[in-house]
């Protein structure tokens, strides 16, 4: 069995991408210095080195990186060893150009970036195999391996591609999966617009056509492009476990990123031996460690609750956004440390050494450009320092108390063209309402809409459009053994094919909820309406409606203006033990409030009213004991209770009764008892 933790690693993970190749070896050797002076524990080496390490076919060079990974032993750097499959060499393309992968509207890539791949191609993946197994081969019982990062990033920047290699493995995908080409006619519903295939020959990749295409076939083409991918790491995973047994192997993920939706990562988290995560905050304008809290939790749930590794964040700025603001001081430890509350097994950076030249030289580093003399090499310094002391926090798991439904093939459903409304997102409410979720500072775990759910308290489904029977089953007996559950609009609509289920609307959900939504009637741009419920409480909502007819729910607030004025907006059904709520309207940052205060009343979730607004708070606990963080986000100082003493650990300062933590700072106690 691979082990499921770093080889040899004993502290948490903090180092980051280390791209020696491009300085000569001279600044090498500083580089060992400095991560000595930082307490670097692990890097990633190797990711994009193809070139370098065969430099023409069947012609190898791994002088260098016996050197560096020999150098970095030396120094007590564990090694997380890339296979560089993401990035073949020129060579292979001009031999392979069939490699480069086509877009929908049928344009071929050039060779000239990074991560140009038809997973299709036989000749791709014959090369990776090939270099995989030269890899795992010479460097599989080195006593720096900690562990392998197999390809980087599936998934982005290219998500699928439309070539014929694909077309002919789509056919092969759908034969295994449907057996009958009559089988995809009917999942496809090809019968409307007459486009009913006779063979599966007949069938292509949903590429450019005049109008929408058949949704099936596109929702099809999502998880068979996904499936290939996965295919690929599979391969690559197989030889290494095989080559060198017992090493744990990973790919780097990119949860929460919507940019990144490509990818199944329920899926994903059920072949690899440790879940990591690269996170980066989007300077969008909204709360920053908001998302960062997300994105760690659908991490560690990906991970089955289990520790899992951030294997990428930045010290300061990215360089792939429209304005990318630098961190402030102390942003870069809270980020880092907000992800250890939730489950990571460290903090690691892109990159170790900030480029001179290439497309990421604005990126942030921790060794910026500006060397140590800097605020960036001072904090990353502290932060080492500060993990340091965090060691016993490793192998205890997060405590949840919510948990939010998710499901990216929903998404890819909701997703596609001809929806009642565009502005109907399923991402937007996912991440409201984990945000009103987290303002409440209930810990979120997110879960496949099929999973055990009997853990929780309260579940809360945001937008799940598509909803198989047996996640409508899952519901129905969770709410029936006396869980709360809250449901919000356009949700249980189709089937795992884009199918609208039988009935009324939702159809899965009619009987938990006690209800059926006889129309759709969104809201045009800039209207909104006003819903008025108990003692006159009145809440706003926007982008959506719905004519719902109480099927045995009790009508809690209603529509008071608008298409549906006078008819139900928010909905109670009690069903056996439990409670479920439904809403119909897309609520404003107030009203989800207002509902979830109901709702973990119903749950019996107590409020934490005595917790600061953005303070965080979690509490990892384990073997070694419970550790409770507290991240304070905000420019003041603040106190958080605590119910047990205990010990701060950065400090080493003894804690108790209210904790203080100062603005911007975080603590860590380790409770006694
Ligand atoms: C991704 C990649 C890295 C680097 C960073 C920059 O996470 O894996 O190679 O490009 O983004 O933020
Ligand atoms: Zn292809």
């Amino acid at each position: 069995m691979p082990e499921t933790t770093p080889r040899g690693l004993t502290r948490l993970a903090f180092g980051g991408d280390y791209n020696p190749e491009q300085w000569p070896e001279s600044v090498w050797q500083e580089d060992v210095r400095l991560m000595r002076e930082a307490g670097v524990t692990m890097v990633s080496v190797g990711i994009f080195s193809w070139a370098l390490l065969e430099p023409a076919p069947g012609e190898y060079d791994f002088g260098w990186l016996d050197r560096i990974i020999g150098l970095l032993h030396d120094n007590g750097v564990r090694v997380d060893l890339a296979t560089p499959t993401v990035a073949p060499p020129a060579w292979f393309y001009r031999e392979h150009p069939g490699a480069l992968p086509v877009t929908a509207d049928g344009v071929r890539y050039e060779f000239g970036s990074r991560a140009a791949i038809c997973h299709s191609n036989a000749d791709y993946r014959a090369a990776a195999a090939n270099i995989t197994t030269e890899l795992a081969e010479r460097y599989g019982d080195h006593p720096a391996l900690a562990m392998w990062h197999v390809h980087n990033e599936y998934g982005v920047p290219v998500s699928a591609c439309y070539c014929d290699s694909c077309a002919a493995h789509f056919r092969r995908w759908l034969a295994t999966t449907y057996g009958t080409v009559d089988a995809v006619n009917d999942a496809w519903g090809t019968a409307f617009w007459g486009q009913r295939y006779a063979d599966f020959g007949q069938i292509n990749p949903p590429r450019l056509t005049p109008t929408v295409g058949n949704p099936g076939q596109a929702l099809d083409y999502r998880r068979f492009a996904d499936a290939t991918m996965r295919e690929n790491f599979v391969a690559e995973r197989d030889i290494l476990h095989r080559l060198a047994p017992g090493v744990p192997v990973t790919t780097n993920f990119m949860t929460a990123l919507s940019q990144c939706d490509s990818v199944d990562y329920w899926a994903w988290g059920r072949e690899v031996d440790i879940v990591t995560n690269d996170h980066y905050l989007i300077t969008d304008g909204r709360r920053t460690h908001v998302n960062l809290a997300m994105a760690a939790d659908l991490t560690r749930s990906v991970a089955g609750g289990a520790p899992w590794i951030l294997l990428e964040h930045s010290t300061s700025g990215v360089n792939w956004q429209p304005h990318n603001p630098a961190k402030a001081p102390g942003q870069m430890a809270r980020n880092s440390l907000a992800h250890v509350a939730r489950g990571s097994e460290g903090a690691m950076f892109f990159q170790w050494r900030q480029s001179r030249r290439g497309a990421e030289k604005f990126h942030s580093a921790m060794v910026p450009h500006g060397g140590t003399d800097t605020r960036v090499w001072r904090e990353v310094v502290e932060l080492g320092a500060g993990l340091d002391s965090l060691s016993a926090v490793r192998g205890t798991r997060t405590e949840a108390d919510v948990a939010v439904l998710w499901d990216w093939q929903s998404w890819w459903a909701q997703n596609l063209a001809w929806r009642p409304s565009e502005d109907a997102d399923p991402r937007e409410r996912a991440d409201a309402f984990h945000e009103a979720l987290y303002d409440r500072h209930l810990t979120v775990d997110f879960a496949h809409p099929e999973a055990d759910l009997c853990a929780y308290p309260l579940v809360v489904v945001p937008a799940l459009y598509l909803m198989t029977k047996a996640a409508g089953d899952n519901l129905r007996a969770y709410v029936e053994n006396g869980g709360t559950l809250v449901v919000s609009y356009f949700s249980g609509i189709v089937d795992e094919h884009d199918a609208v289920h039988e009935g009324a609307y939702p159809g899965p959900l009619r009987e938990v909820l006690g209800l059926s939504v006889e129309e759709f009637s969104p809201l045009l741009p800039g209207r909104n309406v006003r819903v008025t419920g108990p003692e006159g409480a009145e809440l706003g909502g926007d982008v959506w409606t719905e004519f719902v007819v109480p099927r045995g729910a009790e009508t809690v607030w209603r529509y008071a203006d608008g298409p549906i004025a006078g008819h139900p907006a928010i909905t109670r059904h009690r069903l056996g033990e439990g409670i479920a709520w439904y809403v119909s309207t897309r609520l404003g940052r107030e009203g989800l409030d207002v509902l979830l205060g109901r709702a973990a009343e119903d749950a019996r979730l107590a409020p934490r009213a005595d917790l600061p607004h953005d303070v965080e708070v979690v509490v990892r606990s384990g073997e070694s004991g419970r550790f409770l963080f507290a991240v304070n986000h905000t420019g003041a100082d603040a106190k958080v209770p605590l119910d047990t003493p205990g010990t701060e650990l950065l400090t080493g300062e003894p804690a108790a009764g209210r904790l203080a933590v100062p603005a911007g700072a975080v603590r860590v106690v380790r409770l006694d008892g």
